[in-house]
């Protein structure tokens, strides 16, 4: 028998857009001016994390206080702000249009499970703000990604279990707190390797049809 779908669950960075490189960027600042290693290559095991997660992360164990801990992710957080300024709806990545357009026109439910505190304003720069029944960010949980909360929270707050929704998700936090939840998963790009139930290089060529079939 085929699943029951009834609502779709978007990752934002990396999903819908790719503000993972404005992370990279506004983080690879802080870690210059603090005289710590930080590369690109460092920056692919971010994705999904909170921003504190992220920044102990880069530490690697290295201590800091708490007020210094503060005064990093402010500074991060200024500096991911102002490449948010560059943020249009032309930054869409390519394929998110028409699957929202195709899920809506199949009558599903539309949530966004983002560990970003700045979700809504990502969101908003990108002209989604109608386009989503339910938004969840960073603000919403207290446990984020790999705990599956946050993908719990909104697949509540949009009437829909876990088994009748697909999460899509870029990162291996993501892909993991999806499972925990029991959500169906669309895995995209280097989220490959953590088992998502289906793989796709990203959203460009899919086919919502097809996706659904594939889960039968
Ligand atoms: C996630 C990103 O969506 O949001 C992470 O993949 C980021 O890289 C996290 O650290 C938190 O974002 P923010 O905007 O609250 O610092
Ligand atoms: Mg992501």
């Amino acid at each position: 028998m085929p699943p029951e779908i009834h609502g779709l669950i978007f990752d934002l960075d990396g999903v819908i857009t790719d503000t993972a490189e404005y992370h990279f960027l506004a983080w690879k600042r802080v870690a210059d001016e603090e005289g710590i290693p930080f590369t690109r290559e460092d920056n692919e095991a971010l994705r999904g994390l909170s921003r504190r997660e992220s920044l102990n992360t880069i530490l690697k164990g290295r201590p800091i206080d708490e007020a210094t801990a503060q005064n990093w992710m402010d500074r991060k957080n200024t500096y991911y702000l102002e490449h948010l300024e560059e943020l249009t709806p032309a930054n869409l990545l390519p394929g998110v249009p028409q699957l929202l357009d195709d899920a809506r026109a199949r009558g599903l439910k539309l949530g966004l499970g983002s560990a970003s505190k700045n979700a809504r304003l990502v969101v908003s720069r990108l002209g989604m703000e109608s386009l989503f029944d339910v938004i969840g960010d960073g603000y919403c949980v207290v446990n984020a990604k790999p705990a599956p909360d946050l993908f719990l929270w909104v697949a509540g707050a949009l009437r829909v279990y876990p088994t009748q929704a697909i999460v899509f998700e870029d990162a291996e936090a993501g892909i993991n707190a999806a499972r925990a939840g029991g959500f169906f998963t669309v895995g995209l790009g280097n989220a490959a390797n953590n088992q998502p139930t289906i793989w796709l290089p990203s959203l460009e060529k899919a086919s919502l049809g097809e996706i659904l079939a594939r889960l039968s």
